[in-house]
């Protein structure tokens, strides 16, 4: 036989379909000549940024932007594979290493320290440095221990404050993001409701009473997120029966959304809280300053089983558009932090599907704020704080469901799923008599919401990936995101960009010459931040890390 008829047979059998054949030589000089105009017409933007927004996809690794990609493309009915997420045509593009300053593979709460206040921090901390441990109470309160970080840069300062900005920390992860504001760095992320401070926490104040008693969280605009039962007490006598029995309860007897609210109005200023899809739409964000927007429980619910009617709970795309519209009337700019909260949640459970439909919401999101403000005094920052341990495996030829399984195995002659994880819940072998035996997959649906992909070795939960990230990044200073970097550079090229924080007194905006560090110790006086602030926060009752 001809080579030629070979390869078209074995075209044939592999069912290649007839989209690929006009991918041919012409078709990726054409497609490569676009990418290298588009290279060449990359001018990098040294504008002041007036505007950020920093979307930090959770869990969402390199694994998880390939397949969401491809999910997106399928969805549309083609091949998938050629397509892209929004965000991956931002101009510029890097990577973000991870680690905890005590862990190969990190949780949320530290890396969360890393890209929010510019220095690591351990395993399960929230804005301490590598000299405080998990549940060090003591430690974490040591001023020196923590520094000021891209909320506070943000905020207006105007007291006393060398003190105050040594006394911020606070920080934590993807469940807990708002509890940044804290006054008090905490040195424990499950410590979102007084239930969970337990001995260990006695000195510390929960991170709940946090963001509404210290700056930065109270000073924010917009807290949009879950956990509804860090905050009520006795729920159960509220409109927002019942309780979810898995999350912190708080037990002081407060209520601290009306707490926040007397707070405000005593302080002559507007606010609301809302709790529906129906009650976000009805705030006149011109007569609003600060609004609260608690949407769950625990966490706010996954796309999928949102209830999506009045009643119910706005996307994450329509909390990205309200944040944006009542910031942008403050014209000296704002700080805008996005977290899509749940990719991370699904994969830990190991469901794919979830996880690449939680992602797609994201994108949507990082979408809609690009298309609401300018490049030109923009910058927009998409990344993520950790990977999840799902992989892309086998050779599924092109366009192939990418939940699916009919791929089979050389080995034992039995289908796998392309989506696999390293490890998981769903381990699934027996013992025949002589070997050890893995599932059979035929007439299983691989592709349903509820379906838990298999995994090499059996965790009730899924862990982290401790591959880098990749960060995204449009607008001005954008292209300071250009090689490998530790995940704590992020917030540096923020405040470069912005002129505030660590760099709020650099006069080198106009070139890209460094301008020095304020490196010896926190700025004496915090350039006023122009910016007003939001913390959406989709999620933060504690769940795997
Ligand atoms: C609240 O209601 C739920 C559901 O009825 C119940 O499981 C829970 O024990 C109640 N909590 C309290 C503190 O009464
Ligand atoms: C919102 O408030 C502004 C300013 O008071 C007013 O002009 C506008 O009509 C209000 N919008 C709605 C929908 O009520
Ligand atoms: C057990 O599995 C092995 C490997 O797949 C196979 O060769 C063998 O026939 C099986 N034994 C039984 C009893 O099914
Ligand atoms: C495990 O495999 C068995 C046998 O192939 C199948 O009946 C069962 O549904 C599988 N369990 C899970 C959780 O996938």
């Amino acid at each position: 036989m001809a080579p030629l008829t070979v390869w078209v047979l074995a075209g044939c059998l592999l069912g290649v379909t007839s989209a690929q054949s006009t991918e041919d030589n012409v078709f990726w000089y054409r497609e490569a000549e676009g990418e290298l105009e588009e290279a060449l017409n990359n001018e990098p933007n040294r504008n002041q940024a007036k505007n950020i927004i920093v979307f930090i996809g959770d869990g969402m690794g390199i694994p998880t932007i390939t397949a969401a990609r491809i999910y997106k493309g399928q969805q549309q009915g083609k091949n998938g594979e050629e397509g892209h997420l929004y965000f991956e045509k931002f101009p510029h593009v890097a990577l973000s290493k991870t680690y905890n300053p005590d862990r190969q593979v990190p949780d949320s709460a530290g890396t969360a320290t890393a890209y929010w206040c510019g220095y690591k921090g351990n395993y399960e901390t929230l804005g301490v440095d590598a000299r405080v441990s998990a549940g060090q109470c003591t430690a974490s309160r040591v001023k020196r221990n923590s520094r000021p970080c891209l909320m506070e840069w943000a905020q207006e300062a105007g007291k006393d404050t060398g003190q105050s900005l040594w006394a911020v920390g606070g920080h934590c992860g993807h469940h807990c993001e708002h509890k940044r504001s804290a006054k008090t760095p905490s040195a424990h992320r499950n410590w979102e409701c007084d239930e969970k401070l337990g001995e260990r926490g006695r000195d510390c104040v929960d991170i709940a009473r946090q963001l509404v008693e210290n700056a930065p969280g109270k000073l924010a605009k917009v807290i949009f997120g879950g956990g509804r039962q860090n905050m009520i007490a006795n729920l159960n006598n509220t409109r927002f029966a019942p309780e979810n029995p898995s999350a912190c309860k708080r037990q002081d007897g407060r209520d601290l959304t009306q707490d926040w609210l007397s707070e405000k109005r005593s302080a002559g200023l507007s606010a609301k809280f809302v709790a529906t899809t129906e009650e976000l739409r009805s705030v006149n964000l011109s007569q609003t300053d600060h609004i609260m927007g608690l949407f769950g429980n625990s966490h706010t619910p996954y796309e999928d089983l949102r209830d999506k009617t009045l009643g119910g709970t706005p996307s994450l795309v329509e909390m990205t558009e309200t944040a944006i519209k009542l910031l942008s009337k403050n014209e000296k700019g704002f700080f805008l932090a996005v977290e899509g909260g749940r990719i991370d949640h699904a994969h830990h459970d190991t469901k794919a599907r979830r996880s690449l439909s939680e992602t797609l919401q994201f994108e949507e999101a990082v979408k809609r704020a690009h298309q609401l403000t300018s490049h030109q005094d923009t910058l927009i920052v998409v990344t993520a704080d950790h990977s999840h341990v799902m992989t892309i495996q086998g050779y599924p030829v092109r366009g192939k469901d990418i939940l699916g399984a009919s791929e089979k195995s050389r080995d034992d002659g039995m289908p796998y799923t392309t989506l696999f994880y390293s490890n998981g819940p769903n381990w699934n072998v027996s013992w025949n008599g002589s070997h050890v035996v893995r599932g059979d997959l035929n007439g299983v649906d691989t592709t349903a919401w509820e379906y838990t992909q298999p995994s090499g070795l059996k965790f009730k939960e899924e862990t982290h990936g401790g591959e880098d990230v990749a960060i995204y990044a449009t607008g001005p200073w954008s292209h300071l995101f250009h090689g490998v970097h530790e995940q704590s550079y992020i917030p540096h090229v923020i405040s470069h960009a912005a002129r505030i924080g660590p760099r709020a007194d650099c006069k080198a905006l106009k070139s890209d010459q460094a301008c020095a560090f304020s490196s010896a110790g926190p700025p004496t006086r915090l350039q006023a931040a122009p910016l007003a602030l939001l913390l959406l926060l989709v999620s933060w009752m504690v769940r795997p890390h």
